[in-house]
């Protein structure tokens, strides 16, 4: 009973109460804000991850420049009917080499954080150019310019090094070699893939992603991000509570 009498002092004067609100609220925060300052990083390193080849990262500044962002999110929850639908919850890990982010935060569209190998490249390319032309009921417009645009790449190099300046490990023979492994990726036949995927890994797709194979168009750069997204993570080997996964 006594406890409850004290408490009417709080209840009846807002100063005393406002008090006892910021003492409680900023106990609840420093509990929470106060391990990142010394936890080195709170991202899991997870095996697989790598930082995106020079195509992809072309592919996904186009993303970034048409907006898809704006309707597509690329983030996974943790809730059942999100893992039954788009496949394992995102990690953080899948987006530490993403700068800037693209979790977004409106779904007009479908999540895109696993669309990578769901479809055909030829699908990508025939939605991305008429969207209604294998979605009936589509609202996406349509972005048949990309692939009359070639893909413009001069500044490749330096976007890789502005990338290692906010912590992608980008390594020095990856910058100096960018262009190569770039032209590499789009072209089955180029005899430099050898090099590419020493540098970024086997599993790396060496594909005319557009089917037009006189050209290195942005249909290519953006198809070769989306058939990249979410699968560096091998989730048939992954499993969370595992300390291999988290070195
Ligand atoms: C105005 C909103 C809007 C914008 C902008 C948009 N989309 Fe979409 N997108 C949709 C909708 C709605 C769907 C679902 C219907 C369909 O498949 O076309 C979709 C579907 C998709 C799919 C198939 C996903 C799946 O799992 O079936 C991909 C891939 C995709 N969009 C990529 C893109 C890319 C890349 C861009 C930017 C170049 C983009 N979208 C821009 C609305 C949008």
């Amino acid at each position: 009973m006594t406890m409850w009498k004290k408490h009417a002092n709080f209840e009846r004067h807002s100063l005393w109460m406002i008090i006892g609100i910021v003492v409680v609220v900023s106990i609840g925060g420093l509990v929470e804000i106060s391990p990142l300052f010394y936890l080195e990083s709170t991202v899991e390193k997870v095996d697989g991850m790598r930082p995106y080849t020079p195509l992809e990262l072309e592919g996904r500044d186009i993303y970034i420049r048409e907006g898809c962002y704006v309707c597509h999110s690329q983030m996974i929850r943790p809730l059942r009917d999100e893992v039954e639908r788009y496949g394992h919850y995102s990690l953080a890990a899948e987006s530490m080499y993403d700068h800037p982010f693209q979790w977004g935060s409106k779904r007009t569209g479908p999540d895109l954080a696993r669309v990578g190998g769901k479809y055909s490249d030829s699908w990508h390319k025939d939605h991305l150019t008429d969207p209604r032309s294998v979605v009936p009921e589509s609202v996406m417009p349509p972005y048949a310019f990309l692939r009359d645009k070639d893909l413009d790449y001069r500044d490749v190099q330096a976007k890789l090094s502005a990338m290692t300046r906010v912590g992608v490990p980008y390594t020095q023979d990856q910058i100096d070699h960018a262009t190569d492994d770039l032209e590499a990726q789009a072209d089955p036949f180029d005899s430099r893939a050898t090099a590419l995927k020493k540098r970024y890994g086997a599993k790396i797709a060496q594909r005319d992603f557009d089917g037009d194979p006189d050209r290195l168009t942005e249909m290519d750069a953006l198809i070769a991000y989306l058939q990249m997204l979410g699968g560096l993570v091998d989730f048939r080997t992954y499993h969370a509570e595992d300390p291999e996964n988290q070195r």
